[in-house]
């Protein structure tokens, strides 16, 4: 019998698999290269159903002989393992991201005298269309909160960016550029609580109740958020806030380790900010991790001890305490324009012999790229506060146009088009 190998992401099935699957068929027995999260996270979103879920669907399809993981987009690596006489594939991937992919598997196949035999594309279904259904369809808490683990389980780092309205969730949940013909998103949405504060018009003092904006968020998007939760509270409070937001499907809160009235960690030591004693902080995760329902829920501890000029050796000691806690994840911050100390922290936690994902937010030292920060060690990347700083000058030009001309025409050129932000919101026609 010949072999015939299909690579698929497979995560939204519908009658162009099936065709495709059908057609192999005929040229003997069909081993299907199934794309695991990790390979289809590096040129795409997150599939909506796990490696072992699709695995069960497709190899229950008819005409299916066995599925076996492709760990990469590329094939080659497969091809060379299985060395199947065909490789079927649709004819829409002649063009776009897939194309290199493409003239590779032909160029292998010629090393055997194996054939590519491509299947015209089914007409009236796109998995970008079906993608788009789902989201209009919504999302659920548990599936919403399993993403941010899965996501760190695939991807080399994790990309958060601030939102604060469910206008600015849209707009981390849509964004999309395209860089090197590979697609780029961000992975998730992170509460602020300077720009949820700001966007309230209060300081950042742990004032501003942060539930209303949760639930903007939520109501409006399906990527996973992870929250700023300050101080946490007293820890009598922090076990039912754990509860509260593993019930809503938010992935993680990140707890700062300072105690009394908080002040914004960018202030540094310009006023007054006390750092929690050790024991105090590690024993508020472990009542934290105690109360969560879920394996899934993270607890996530930010360390002050380099803002608050405590020292390298303290912000180390303080990691190890934490972690032995039960923290999920650790956050070390910094103020500094260079990003040097949050280097050396990176390079003496890589010693470590238990670690969990590292989390920072490069606004001070903002130079430093997502590549540099991976190199470190970084799971988690947050951009906490670009929108809203982007946003108000913005919007204060406009006015001050508005106020100088006395009508709005010269201001109209900084202003997105009325048709635009009319259709900006589905389901407003
Ligand atoms: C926030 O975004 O509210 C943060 C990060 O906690 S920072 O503002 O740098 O303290
Ligand atoms: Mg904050």
């Amino acid at each position: 019998m010949k072999k015939v190998y299909v690579g698929m992401s497979a995560d939204l099935i519908h009658h162009g698999h099936i065709n495709i699957i059908h057609h192999a068929k005929q040229h003997g027995d069909v081993i299907v290269g199934l794309l695991t999260d990790k390979a289809i996270a590096s040129y795409k979103r997150l599939p909506a159903l796990t490696y072992d879920q699709r695995k069960v669907i497709i190899e229950n399809l008819r005409g299916v002989t066995e599925v076996v993981p492709q760990d990469t987009l590329d094939y080659v690596p497969n091809l060379i393992k299985i060395r199947p006489d065909f490789v079927v594939h649709g004819d829409d991937w002649k063009t776009g991201i897939q194309r290199e992919t493409r003239a590779r598997v032909i160029a292998t196949l010629n090393e055997w005298g194996g054939k590519l035999i491509e299947i015209g594309y089914t007409e009236g279904i796109s998995s970008t269309n079906l993608h788009k259904m789902l989201r209009e369809l919504g999302i659920t808490p548990e599936i919403r909160m399993k993403k941010l683990r899965r996501l760190l389980e695939v991807k080399e780092i994790v990309r958060f960016m601030e939102a604060h309205n469910g206008l600015t969730g849209l707009l981390v949940e849509n964004t999309r550029v395209l860089k090197d013909n590979l697609p780029k998103e961000f992975d998730g949405m992170w509460v602020s609580s300077l720009t949820d504060s700001t966007a309230k018009g209060k300081p950042d003092i742990e004032l501003v109740e942060r539930m209303d904006t949760l639930h903007q968020l939520l109501e409006a998007t399906t990527k996973p958020v992870i929250v700023d939760g300050d101080t946490g509270g007293i820890t009598e409070h922090f076990v039912f806030t754990v509860k509260t937001l593993e019930r809503l499907g938010i992935s993680a809160i990140i707890i700062e380790d300072k105690i009394g009235l908080k002040k914004n960690s960018l202030f540094g030591t310009d006023v007054k900010q006390n750092q929690d004693a050790i024991e105090n902080f590690a024993y508020k995760i472990s009542e934290g991790k105690k109360a969560q329902v879920t394996d899934d829920f993270m607890i996530i501890a930010r360390i002050e001890s380099l803002i608050l000029k405590a020292g390298m050796e303290d912000a180390i000691k303080r990691a190890k305490a934490y972690i032995e806690a039960g923290a999920d994840g650790i956050m070390i911050h910094s103020k500094e324009k260079e990003p040097t100390e949050i280097l050396e922290f990176c390079r003496l936690y890589s010693k470590f012999e238990q670690k969990v994902p590292l989390v920072v937010v490069p606004t001070a030292y903002c130079s430093i790229t997502e590549d540099e920060l991976q190199e470190a060690g970084i799971s988690i990347v947050i951009y906490a506060n670009q929108l809203i700083r982007s946003a108000y000058p913005a919007m204060k030009k406009t006015a001050e146009s508005i106020l100088l001309h006395g009508r709005a025409k010269e201001a109209d050129e900084f202003c997105m088009p009325i048709k635009e932000i009319l259709t900006l919101i589905p389901g407003g026609k």
